[in-house]
């Protein structure tokens, strides 16, 4: 019985359902012809004219253009791609969206003159260096207008303020500057997107006053300052309002909003807004995103006042003046239960604030605060994307409840540095695998590295353990999955060698191992997709001398060790085979243009210095100090022409410092002491701003700054103090000797922008922190773009 009745079921059910399907799909064509025939009117002759006009002002790439390119003179323009007329055949619609469009529309171009235009998107252009026409007033029925992403310059069109029947407007990613018409008069506004342009100037009361429909306003990254009117926090449909990332400052006095507010998306980030946080931001329960980090705003905040906001997902607060208060928060029983981001860096708190059951939440940054104990075992299971509790006082780690597996994303990012984590690296850690970020750095962990930690492929991005008093070798357990990119162990008390299987991990970028006591030759098995190399300060020996080449590395400092030999910069030629390298020796060309910083101080190193290092015309930094180079310095040293550090000092340099050296104009620090270098100390605007201890003990040089004049005839002794030195450094010496000289390699790019090299003189591990920092940023900001984008096109499927 139950079958057939299934049976019978199933006939019924699909009965239906090709029923329904092929009735849908009738109609679906019935209404396609009705409208293409009888609603779509036939193209009116000068509508036509004015369309071809149009298109010969402009120029288009025909491989990008769809539409545009197949304009002409043949067919009714009513069905020309992009194009919609009214049933009189007049052109109401214009969609030339990313159609590879270029040139200028003029202020007198056709486009104005198709005055039944209601719909114009040339968004995704390129009208690079051109303004919008302000003839935008000749359009009176203009209801839709995209112009984002297109390339213009020049003052915000103010015309645009006259076009009362406007519903959307899309300015957003070019290049507007000027100030911002007020649209109080265009009451059908729903849209308004100006955000990524150069806007200036503030908004009065007159600004948006009024747009009743208004659900979305995005002004954000521009330059507007002065205060916020208050009224935009009132319009009555006003659902998404984004003014982050501007100069707005003043308070938000408190007021009482009449009618209920539809402000679901707040963001007011990155401005200077001061004052306390106005408690009418926790007037509206559906209230979705609310950002306010980095203002002023100051005071102390209850937490607990978002207790009203049942459908907040993200809230955000660091880095303002103020005191969250923690205390009364109570969760119990899904107080919060959308709550997915949580921002509250440098907010004075003292305790964690009590986030457990939230299940939603995946981002969780309190970092910055005076956070103490233990980390409590529930964070591992509620902040799942992102944790970030670095700079905080905490001393130890709670172990998670459910200790068998404890899920996450994979992509998990923890940030536990700068705190004060005592004891082994807890084991339970592991359980938690896999992780992208582990930042274990600057804090008071002692005992060895568990090889737990290594061994699975723990962590795909970045392993940072630096700055703590890790003891023991580093677990030789890189697997053939290891996808690290980043890995710091420096500042510990390591010992033994670089392990043979890091070169299992062939994504590495980052090798960090700077002060320690590890030793063994050149890590020469270390990956090619290596870009900045650290070995400071550790008991390495031997030359550079490898198989291979490091196409993309950009930083190296293997400062204070004992490595010896010659500096003699190798490239390698590639045969076809890829894994066979033959080593030839040729001068460094111009392929690395982008070289950064060279360390290769307090070693062993002799022989002359390379000439090809004038070769690398991005090097910032270059210390070959306390070692044993000789000859002259090559004049090719000129063509660093973005030097700012040089410190040769403490080698056996001869002969003249070269005039060339006196033409680098950005060189802020030079070490030329303690050398053998002769003559007359070349004059520049530069150089006279270096002081005598630049060119100190070189007892046969003369000239400013020295007090030593050239002109006297009596060629100036040596100093007995001289092979004094000599005798230290052949000291130095003894422990390189016997070592096979000549087989040297170093080949390196740099990526580095200008921006750290101002920064950054002499300091490298201070670039490596920026990196780091830079990398987690783009990192973070990434993610939050991302998950803006998918909020907002969730969102919009929302209205739809
Ligand atoms: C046209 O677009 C293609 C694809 O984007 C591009 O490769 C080509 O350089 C462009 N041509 C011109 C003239 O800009
Ligand atoms: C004119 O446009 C039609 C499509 O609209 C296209 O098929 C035809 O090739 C074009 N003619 C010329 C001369 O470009
Ligand atoms: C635009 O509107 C303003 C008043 O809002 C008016 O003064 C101006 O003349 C109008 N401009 C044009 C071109 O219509
Ligand atoms: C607001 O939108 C509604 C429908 O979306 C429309 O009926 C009304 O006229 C609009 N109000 C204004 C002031 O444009
Ligand atoms: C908060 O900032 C305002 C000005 O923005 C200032 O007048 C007020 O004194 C500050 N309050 C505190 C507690 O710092
Ligand atoms: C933050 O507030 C304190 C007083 O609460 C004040 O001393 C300090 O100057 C403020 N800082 C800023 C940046 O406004
Ligand atoms: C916490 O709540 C209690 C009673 O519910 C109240 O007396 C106390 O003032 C509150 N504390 C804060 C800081 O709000
Ligand atoms: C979290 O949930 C568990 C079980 O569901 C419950 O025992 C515990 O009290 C809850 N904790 C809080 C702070 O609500
Ligand atoms: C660091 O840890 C050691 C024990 O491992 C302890 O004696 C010392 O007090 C700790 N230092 C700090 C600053 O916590
Ligand atoms: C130059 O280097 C020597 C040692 O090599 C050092 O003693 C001296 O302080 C340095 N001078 C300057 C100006 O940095
Ligand atoms: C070069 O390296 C030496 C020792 O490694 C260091 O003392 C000196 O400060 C460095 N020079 C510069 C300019 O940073």
């Amino acid at each position: 019985m139950a079958v057939s009745a299934f049976l019978w079921f199933l006939f019924f059910f699909f009965f239906f359902f090709f029923f329904f399907f092929f009735f849908f799909f009738f109609f679906f064509f019935f209404f396609f012809f009705f409208f293409v025939i009888f609603v779509d009117g036939q193209c009116l002759d000068d509508q036509k004219k004015l369309l071809l006009e149009f298109k010969s002002e402009l120029v288009h790439n025909s491989s990008t253009s769809h539409s545009f390119v197949n304009w002409n003179e043949t067919g009714d323009c009513c069905i020309w791609g992009g194009v919609g007329c009214d049933n009189s055949g007049r052109v109401t619609d214009l969609n030339l969206n990313d159609e590879g469009i270029s040139g200028v529309i003029g202020e007198s171009s056709s486009l104005f003159r198709l005055t039944y235009l209601s719909n114009l998107d040339l968004a995704f252009n390129d009208f690079t260096t051109s303004e919008i026409p302000n003839q935008f007033h000749r359009l009176p029925n203009l209801a839709y207008l995209g112009l984002s992403y297109s390339g213009f310059v020049g003052p915000f069109p103010s015309t645009l303020a006259n076009l009362t029947a406007l519903v959307r407007l899309h300015l957003s990613s070019n290049f507007l500057t000027g100030s911002i018409p007020s649209f109080h008069t265009c009451k059908n506004l729903k849209f308004i997107d100006l955000s990524h342009n150069k806007l200036v100037g503030s908004l009065c009361h007159l600004h948006f006053l009024s747009l009743t429909n208004l659900t979305r306003l995005d002004l954000s990254y521009n330059s507007l300052n002065g205060t916020i009117p208050r009224h935009l926090f009132a319009l009555p449909s006003l659902d998404d309002l984004d003014l982050s990332n501007n100069r707005f400052s003043g308070k938000i006095e408190e007021f009482t909003i009449t009618n209920n507010t539809n402000l679901r998306q707040l963001d007011l980030s990155s401005n200077r807004i001061g004052g306390h946080i106005p408690n009418f931001f926790f007037q509206n329960p559906n209230m979705y995103i609310l950002r306010l980090s980095d203002n002023l705003f100051n005071g102390s905040f209850q937490l607990n006042k978002i207790r009203s906001l049942t459908s907040l997902s993200e809230l955000a607060l660091s880095n303002n003046n103020l005191s969250v208060e923690t205390t009364n928060m109570s969760l119990s029983s899904g107080g919060y239960p959308y709550l997915s981001t949580l921002h509250l860096s440098s907010c004075n708190l003292y305790d964690f604030p009590n986030l457990e059951n939230l299940s939603l939440l995946h981002t969780l940054d309190l970092s910055n605060n005076h956070l103490r104990g233990d980390i409590p075992g529930w964070i591992w299971e509620t902040a799942k994307a992102y944790l970030n509790l670095s700079f905080n006082l905490l001393t130890g780690l709670q172990k998670p409840k459910y200790v068998a597996g404890i899920p996450n994303s994979g992509d998990f990012a923890i940030f536990l540095g700068n705190n004060r984590l005592t004891g082994a690296i807890p084991s339970f850690i592991c359980d938690a695998s896999p992780f992208g970020v582990l930042d274990l750095s600057f804090n008071n962990l002692s005992g060895s590295i568990p090889p737990c930690l290594i061994n699975k492929s723990f962590v795909s991005e970045v392993l940072n353990l630096r700055g703590n008093k890790i003891s023991g070798v580093i677990p030789d357990r890189f697997s053939i999955e290891c996808g690290l990119q980043t890995f710091d162990v420096s500042n510990n008390s390591l010992v033994g060698k670089v392990p043979k299987s890091l070169e299992n991990c062939k994504s590495l970028v980052v090798v960090n191992v700077g002060n320690n006591n590890l030793e063994g030759s050149f890590p020469c098995m270390l990956p090619l997709s290596l870009r900045i190399l650290l070995l400071r300060s550790n008991r390495f020996h031997g030359g550079l001398g490898c198989r291979k080449s490091w196409p993309n590395l950009q930083i190296l400092d293997i400062s204070s060790n004992n490595f010896s030999g010659s500096v003699k910069l190798l490239k390698f030629e590639r045969n076809d085979a890829m894994e066979s390298y033959k080593w030839i020796e040729v001068k460094l060309v111009k392929i690395w243009p982008d070289f950064t910083a060279i360390d290769l101080s307090s070693n062993h190193f002799r022989g002359e210095i390379p000439d090809a290092i004038g070769n690398l015309t991005s090097l910032y930094l270059l210390n070959l100090s306390h070692n044993s180079l000789t000859d002259a310095i090559p004049r090719s040293f000129g063509a660093l022409t973005e030097l700012g550090s040089l410190d040769l000092s403490s080698n056996k340099l001869t002969g003249r410092i070269p005039d060339e050296l006196a033409k680098l104009t950005f060189l802020s620090v030079l070490n030329l002491s303690y050398n053998h270098l002769t003559g007359m100390i070349p004059t520049g605007p530069q150089f006279q701003t270096f002081s005598a201890d630049s060119f100190r003990r070189n007892t046969r040089l003369c000239g400013f700054p020295l007090d030593r004049s050239c002109n006297s005839p009596h060629v100036p002794v040596p100093t007995p103090s001289e092979p004094k030195d000599e005798e230290i450094e052949w000291g130095y010496v003894f422990a390189a000797s016997g070592y096979v000289v000549g087989i040297g390699i170093v080949a390196w790019t740099l990526l580095c922008c200008r921006r750290w090299r101002e920064r950054y003189f002499g300091k490298i591990e201070e670039v490596v922190d920026k990196i780091f920092y830079e990398r987690g940023r783009r990192r973070r900001h990434e993610r939050r773009v991302r998950r803006r984008e998918e909020r907002r096109n969730g969102l919009r499927r929302h209205h739809h």
